[in-house]
């Protein structure tokens, strides 16, 4: 862990949104980047590039297809078809892609809130209307709610806009649920598209099943849209590919604009190829590093904050975290970062009615989730 996680001093030295967005008071807990360092092997791959100058368009770069069969193969036992895996831009370019091409304004697309706040947008973008089935939570995790999806499924839904694995609460769904949900789609003839970026950061104890993995249903009707970006911490890099696994639906995507490819960067291409293909092992000490951080964090939040729940990820770096009991005001994640310096996502950038509940990024060091907790824990009997 070490070896990934550099100080906070050197942290605060970075360019991105995460860094930049507040002042250098304030502890950003809230945009979905890791501190870690990246793959040795990427770093040195993308400094080689800007020392032969070569940065040029983007070009054909076979390696992108050919390094995600492989670690798709090696992960998850799925053998994708090479010949349908499409460069993109990045995974929110790809979905208002597939959405506008695809759909004709006004069509609604399923979403299962609480969701990545860019859902919204991106429907919103494509000019179609968001219809929420809301995910149902028991006291270890959120659950699709099956009964609700294939209702709107029959009322008329078009799209399946799918976060898979699920981006606030690192849910993992079940191969058996993904199977009901496969058979429904070719039912009613609702096209999927399902959002993977989060994937490769699960836990190695739970199984992960690609969309187009789950069955014939499932390759017939689902897109599946995925990057690097996440999982090897490359977002800045704006790659991302665009998968399918059958001949109609893929003819049905090749309608969106091959631009999209020079769209992309030549950086991105490649980094994401190397990624795939070479960093399998920085990954693993990645996700060991998350699931001891989630650990962390949840025995903090279950010793200081009673009455504030929580869920068990399954993967990735992100917790939902019901903070109703700390009456913070009504929009907690604002007034905690004005009065504590600590930043949180807002429940409500995840649907409307998740007021009361903030996401919080743990791929950090045990001080920030410390502080962090500390910043919660302040409100208690305030
Ligand atoms: C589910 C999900 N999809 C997509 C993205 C963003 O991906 P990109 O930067 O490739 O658009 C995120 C970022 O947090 C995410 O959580």
């Amino acid at each position: 862990m070490s070896d990934l996680l550099p100080s906070l001093e050197k942290l605060r030295l970075r360019h991105s949104s995460k860094w930049r967005r507040y002042n250098s008071d304030v502890l950003p807990m809230h945009v979905a980047e890791m501190n870690y360092e990246i793959a040795p092997s990427i770093k040195a791959l993308l400094t080689e590039f800007i020392q032969n100058s070569d940065i040029g368009y983007l070009g054909p770069v076979p390696e992108v297809a050919e390094s995600f069969v492989g670690f798709a193969q090696r992960r998850w036992g799925w053998t994708p078809d090479p010949a349908q895996i499409r460069i993109s831009t990045d995974v929110g370019v790809s979905a208002i892609a597939l959405l506008q091409t695809l759909g004709t304004p006004g069509q609604r697309v399923l979403i299962n809130s609480p969701v990545y706040s860019s859902f919204y947008s991106w429907i919103q973008d494509s000019n179609l209307v968001v219809d929420d089935v809301p995910l149902v939570a028991d006291d270890d995790t959120w659950h699709l709610d099956l009964a609700g999806i294939e209702a709107a499924f029959a009322e008329g839904v078009s799209f399946y806009l799918m976060c898979s694995p699920h981006n606030p609460m690192g849910a993992v769904f079940s191969a058996a649920d993904l199977e009901v949900i496969a058979d429904l789609a070719l039912k009613y003839g609702v096209t999927v598209i399902s959002d993977e970026i989060h994937a490769p950061l699960t836990y190695a104890d739970q199984t992960f099943t690609p969309w187009l993995a789950v069955s014939e249903a499932a390759r017939k009707t689902g897109v599946v849209i995925t990057a690097a970006s996440k999982s090897f911490n490359l977002a800045g890099l704006k790659a991302s590919i665009i998968v399918t696994q059958d001949q109609d639906m893929f003819k049905r995507v090749s309608q969106v604009t091959p631009a999209l490819h020079w769209r992309s960067g030549i950086l991105g291409a490649f980094g994401m190829a190397e990624a795939f293909a070479n960093c399998e092992s920085w990954l693993d000490q990645a996700v060991e590093a998350n699931r001891i951080s989630r650990d962390y964090l949840l025995e903090k939040i279950a010793k200081k904050l009673p009455g504030v729940q929580t869920w068990m990820p399954r993967g990735g770096y992100l917790a939902w975290l019901d903070v109703t009991a700390l009456n913070i005001g009504h929009n907690p994640a604002l007034k905690i970062v004005e009065e504590k310096k600590v930043a949180f996502v807002p429940g409500v950038d995840h649907g409307p009615e998740y007021t009361q509940y903030v996401r919080i990024n743990f791929a950090a060091s045990k001080a920030d989730i410390d502080a962090s907790v500390d910043a919660l824990a302040s409100y208690l009997n305030a």
